[in-house]
């Protein structure tokens, strides 16, 4: 019988992988087999601090943001362990505000992160897998809020829809390549920047208290597992699909 999550034949590219969630998403993946590079934007030593260690496990740090450093990374990957045959596009930042006062240099910066970034590593993976002729996974991580309009975080729920829609769209035009993309959509996890806001901004808590039917934080192993699946053979004629693990927060508004 064969193991059905052994991922030993996957080079996976993360963005924000050293961050809270990230940084277990390379644990699950590369604890399965896969060769794992993880980018992100924080000093070598700290990421080495933050990821698992292991010979399967590198580090590239790069700005997703900008163009020519996203060229520099994928061809840093490819000097290294080889074209990635799955590409995450993870990383991402929310900013609290109503939206009377949201500031619009924050709005900016959110967007250029969670969208501009995304898909300038998609289309940068798409270029190069059409150019060798290979197929191809691209994994964007949106939000139970891409479809929800949670309070006070408004930016960042239309920038999750709009990654929503680059996954079908990146689906869509890149199926005859034989590039699928789809998204894990997570819910309010006790770590990172959901935590953040929990910790720091009492009536979130209290409405995200209501929020998770489940009754608790998500955990980040939850989500890991989500990508786990996605990468697997077990996923393989998905394409266009969001997984949405979020412990039921998308059924908000509850009736009481
Ligand atoms: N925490 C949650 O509850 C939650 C829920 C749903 C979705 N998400 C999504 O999961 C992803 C990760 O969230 P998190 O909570 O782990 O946040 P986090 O802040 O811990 O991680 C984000 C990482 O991205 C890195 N980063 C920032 N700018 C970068 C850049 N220009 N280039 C490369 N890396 C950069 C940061 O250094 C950080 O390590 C985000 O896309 C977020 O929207 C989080």
């Amino acid at each position: 019988m064969p193991d059905l999550l052994d991922l030993s034949d996957k080079k996976i590219l993360i963005t924000g992988g050293a961050g809270a969630i990230g940084r277990v998403v390379v644990d699950v993946l590369s604890s399965h087999g896969a060769t794992v590079v993880a980018n992100d934007v924080v000093a070598a030593a700290d990421a080495h601090a933050a990821l698992p260690h292991g010979e399967n496990v590198r580090y590239i740090q790069a700005d997703a943001t900008d163009a020519a450093e996203v060229e520099r990374l994928y061809a840093a990957m490819e000097q290294t362990v080889g074209l990635p045959n799955v590409v995450c596009c993870h990383t991402g930042m929310v900013g609290a505000y109503s939206v009377q006062d949201y500031p619009l240099a924050e709005f900016d910066s959110l967007m250029n992160l969670n969208v501009r970034s995304s898909f300038v590593i998609a289309q940068t993976a798409a270029k190069r897998w059409i150019a060798a002729g290979t197929p191809g996974l691209l994994i964007f991580t949106t939000s139970w809020v891409q479809d929800v309009p949670w309070p006070e975080i408004t930016p960042y729920n239309a920038s999750k829809a709009a990654m929503k829609a680059l996954m079908r769209g990146f689906a869509r035009e890149l199926a005859p390549h034989n590039i699928r993309a789809n998204a894990v959509a997570p819910g309010i996890v006790g770590v990172g920047m959901a935590k953040r806001q929990w910790d720091t901004d009492p009536s979130y808590q209290a409405r995200a208290r209501k929020a998770i039917p489940l009754g608790q934080m998500q955990t980040p192993e939850s989500v890991a597992h989500a990508f786990l699946y996605l990468c697997s053979p077990l996923a393989a004629y998905m394409t266009g699909s969001v997984l949405l693990v979020d412990g039921g927060c998308s059924l908000y508004p509850m009736d009481e």
